[in-house]
């Protein structure tokens, strides 16, 4: 029997009849094509499937889809709503991916950490990525562009709003 889930996605109302059973996810990918979010494990270790629910980061195959409901999530599909997100920027310039599998799930990772922690230490990005695991890079070129990321985001928070044009 199925059931009736209502959410956000990107900034987009969802609504599905789903099983009770299904993986968050399972509805990402398979539901609603978002394939973006990947899968890499079936022990909740490497990451690869984080999204952001209402702001904080989650490993989506820990959670059922059902669970979701009334909730706001975000993938790596909604990060490049005008332009690069200053992180996929971040990971382009500085390299830090290789084969990409981890990217997605670092990357939103990462967004959920920065609104937390806008102008972290090494250390502290280290400690919050470390539930992602990457196969590639060896974290050195993730963490770079992470701190690109966070330099930029400042930056651009920092900057004068937009001088309005004066009509005369
Ligand atoms: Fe590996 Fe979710 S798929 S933690
Ligand atoms: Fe290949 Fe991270 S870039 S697993």
């Amino acid at each position: 029997m199925g059931r009736t889930v209502k959410l956000t996605v990107n900034g987009q109302e969802v609504s599905r009849e789903v099983e009770p059973r299904l993986l968050l996810v399972h509805f990402i990918r398979e539901d609603l094509n978002l394939t973006g979010t990947h899968i890499g494990c079936d022990t909740t270790s490497c990451g690869a499937c984080t999204i952001n629910m209402d702001g904080k980061a989650v490993k989506s195959c820990t959670i059922f889809a059902v669970q979701a409901d009334g909730r706001s999530i975000e993938t790596i599909e909604g990060m490049a709503q005008n332009g690069l997100h200053p992180l996929q920027e971040g990971f382009w310039e500085k390299h830090g991916l290789q084969c990409g599998y981890c990217t997605p799930g670092m990357i939103m990772c990462a967004n959920a950490f920065l609104k937390e922690n806008p102008q972290p230490t090494e250390e502290e990005i280290r400690w919050a990525i470390s539930g992602n695991l990457c196969r590639c890079t060896g974290y050195v070129k993730i963490v770079e562009a992470i701190q690109y990321a966070a330099n930029k985001i400042q930056a651009q928070a920092a900057q004068p709003s937009e001088t309005k044009e004066v009509v005369a």
